[in-house]
């Protein structure tokens, strides 16, 4: 879950590194490091904390390099200290690394045994040594030639997933890299080659990407880079170009990220849809849509494996695809489906739902699906990322880029993207008529333009966020759709307020959550006017009775909730359709203002990272 990156080419300074490392600052941020190669030798500096830290340090590095690697890390074997940040040398061999070594305990004890000497405690250290002690074994060739020779013979030896960017004093203008299992790309430009683990670190220099699979070695010089395989097979494919911009990328005068990415949830939905609805003909592009190579008309199930939010849009797409497509949906989460036994067949399609597309979890589950002979769809928002690669069809869901680790408009979108195919699959097998169809594509095509409005409740959302940021827990219930979107709104507040908070389907309260009422307990209940209204309403009420405090979400114009509701938040009158996009809009907002009122990191939550790259 760390972020790398690497240049070659005519000469960068630290703070291009700097730059890029923010880019990818969301995938961890404990500690960080920068190592630049100059005719005098390798410079390397490195911090504990955020690249804040690290950027004080810049001016003892050299002014420009010609090859140099850098690292934003998440912890996962050894504290976040200045020794355990990355990169680690060993002799002339300069390496950081993306992924977790699952043998180094077994390495490190025969590396010691060699008479390495081992300064911090990370897995990564022993990667670092092992390939130097391989480079000394290699006797003939060029510094580059033993060096790659050494690399292929080092990564057959590491069990686990890795992305390595490795500089060496005795190949001065060569960036090499290496890939199992942990996201990689390459970046080319006009004589400068580049390697990071997502295309946001480059987008400022190259719009040229080269997805880097498992198994493969790259050897990046500024005028062009080779790739061959662990064992020395070279490999060719094109690269291809990527359409986010770097405005895309900035706050746009947004105090964070998450707020920018709250109000892009219309944009996200409207370009979700662009170009999939054909609504002369009253028909989803298939095409556009990315599924037109599945047999959507034959299948006899679906499964969705997600985790996080990605998995809430999972769950509440089960609702439409089923009541639509008429076909029975599975939604599991990615780190249980896993290790279940698999029931599969090629009539069943199973859709990893991602935003990065690179969580080690989902990507495991849908590769073990795939092998087991179902088809599989990936629905991610990054193009080029692994699940995407590992799937037999991709749709996207076109949000853009999510910087904020907390996922705000990737559920919109997921939710849009799904939406989609459900109707695609009920195209496909006919079970809605032309004219239930077209009425549904009405529908959709509004939602954009309505979530604008509810984003005009931001401003009375950060008042009633004074009244909550004291509590120490919350309470969310919903029924039926409504339900995932209150599980979403519980992660998204205990993620960014750290308080504690709990969804429930409505209909379970009595099921035990009801002892936790009293009056120190606020429920938050999602209750627009759908078909599960009135027993959503007998719920608020048995909360009512029993002293708890009520926070309701429903349509504007609803007195009789306004009159039950402690705090009442009114979104614009819509249809049951549009509702889940509506109500998640102001509890992504509510968990937001919260989290400002308390004073917490809203875009880098304590703990967390955005790519969840390890299981
Ligand atoms: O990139 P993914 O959608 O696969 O990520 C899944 C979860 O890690 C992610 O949704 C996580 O739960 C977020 N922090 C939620 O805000």
């Amino acid at each position: 879950m760390c972020g790398v990156i690497g240049y070659v080419g005519g000469g960068a300074g630290p703070s291009f590194f700097l730059n890029a490392l923010r880019r990818l600052e969301y995938r961890g941020y404990d500690s960080a490091g920068i190592a630049m190669l100059t005719p005098d030798g390798v410079a390397i500096e490195r911090a504990e904390g955020k690249l804040s830290q690290l950027e004080k340090k810049l001016d003892k590095l050299p002014a420009s390099a010609k090859v140099g690697i850098g690292h934003t890390r998440w912890a996962t074997h050894g504290k976040p200290t200045e020794n355990n940040a990355h990169p680690h040398r060993s002799g002339p061999i300069v390496l950081l690394h993306n992924g977790i070594i699952e043998n180094y305990r077994q390495l490190k004890e025969d590396l010691t045994a060699r008479g390495y000497k081992f300064l911090s405690e990370t897995d990564t250290e022993v990667a670092a040594h092992l390939l130097h002690d391989e480079y000394l074994r290699q006797k003939s060739g060029s510094p580059e030639e033993r060096l790659r020779s050494a690399l292929r013979s080092a990564v057959r030896q590491l069990k686990g997933a890795f992305a390595f960017g490795i500089i060496c004093t005795d190949t001065p203008e060569t960036l090499f890299a290496a890939k199992l299992g942990s996201p990689l790309v390459i970046g080319q430009a006009d004589g400068e080659s580049y390697m990071a683990s997502g295309i946001t670190a480059l987008v400022e220099h190259t719009r040229q990407f080269l997805v880097v699979e498992d198994h493969e070695i790259v050897m990046l010089k500024p005028d062009g880079i080779s790739v061959e395989s662990f064992e020395g097979k070279p490999v060719s494919r094109p690269f291809s170009k990527v359409e986010w911009s770097v405005s895309m990328m900035e706050k746009g005068g947004y105090r964070h990220f998450m707020l920018k990415e709250i109000h892009e949830h219309p944009i996200a939905i409207a370009q979700t849809l662009n170009g999939r609805i054909e609504r002369d003909s009253g028909r989803i592009n298939l095409a556009d849509l990315g599924v037109a190579k599945l047999p959507l008309g034959n299948l006899q199930r679906v499964q969705i494996v997600a985790c996080g939010t990605s998995y809430y849009a999972a769950l509440l797409s089960k609702y439409f695809i089923e009541n639509h497509a008429k076909i029975p949906v599975e939604v599991d989460l990615a780190s249980e489906y896993r290790y279940r036994t698999s029931t599969v067949n090629a009539q069943t399609l199973v859709i990893a739902v991602s935003q990065s597309g690179e969580t080690a979890d989902t990507l495991q589950a849908v590769k073990s699906a795939r092998a087991n002979g179902a088809q599989t769809l990936a629905v991610v928002n990054v193009p080029g990322s692994t699940i995407a690669h590992n799937c037999h069809a991709e749709s996207l869901t076109k949000a853009g880029p999510e910087i904020g680790v907390a996922s705000t408009k990737a559920f919109a979108a997921q939710v849009t993207a799904l939406y989609l195919l459900g109707l695609a699959l009920a195209q496909e097998r006919q079970t809605l008529g032309q004219a239930g169809l077209s009425m549904l594509m009405d529908e959709l095509v509004k939602i954009p333009s309505l979530v604008e409005k509810a984003l005009g409740l931001s401003e009375s959302i950060e008042k009633l966020a004074n009244r909550y940021q004291q509590n120490t827990s919350l309470l969310f219930i919903g029924r039926g759709p409504q339900w995932p979107v209150a599980l979403e709104g519980s992660l998204k507040l205990k993620e960014l307020s750290y308080i504690h908070a709990e969804a429930y389907a409505a209909g379970e309260l009595k099921h035990g959550p009801i002892a936790l009422i009293d009056e120190n307990m606020t429920v938050v209940c999602l209750a627009p006017r759908d078909s599960y209204y009135e027993k959503t309403v007998s719920n608020i009420e048995e909360i009512k009775a029993r002293g708890g405090r009520i926070l309701a979400v429903g349509q504007e114009n609803d007195a009789h909730l306004l009159d039950l509701a402690d705090d009442f938040i009114g979104i614009p009158e819509c249809s049951e359709t549009i509702q889940p996009f509506m109500t998640t809009v102001p509890l992504h907002l509510l968990a937001y203002w919260i989290a400002v009122r308390k004073g917490t990191d809203v875009d880098q939550p304590r703990n967390l990272a955005k790519s969840v790259t390890v299981e």
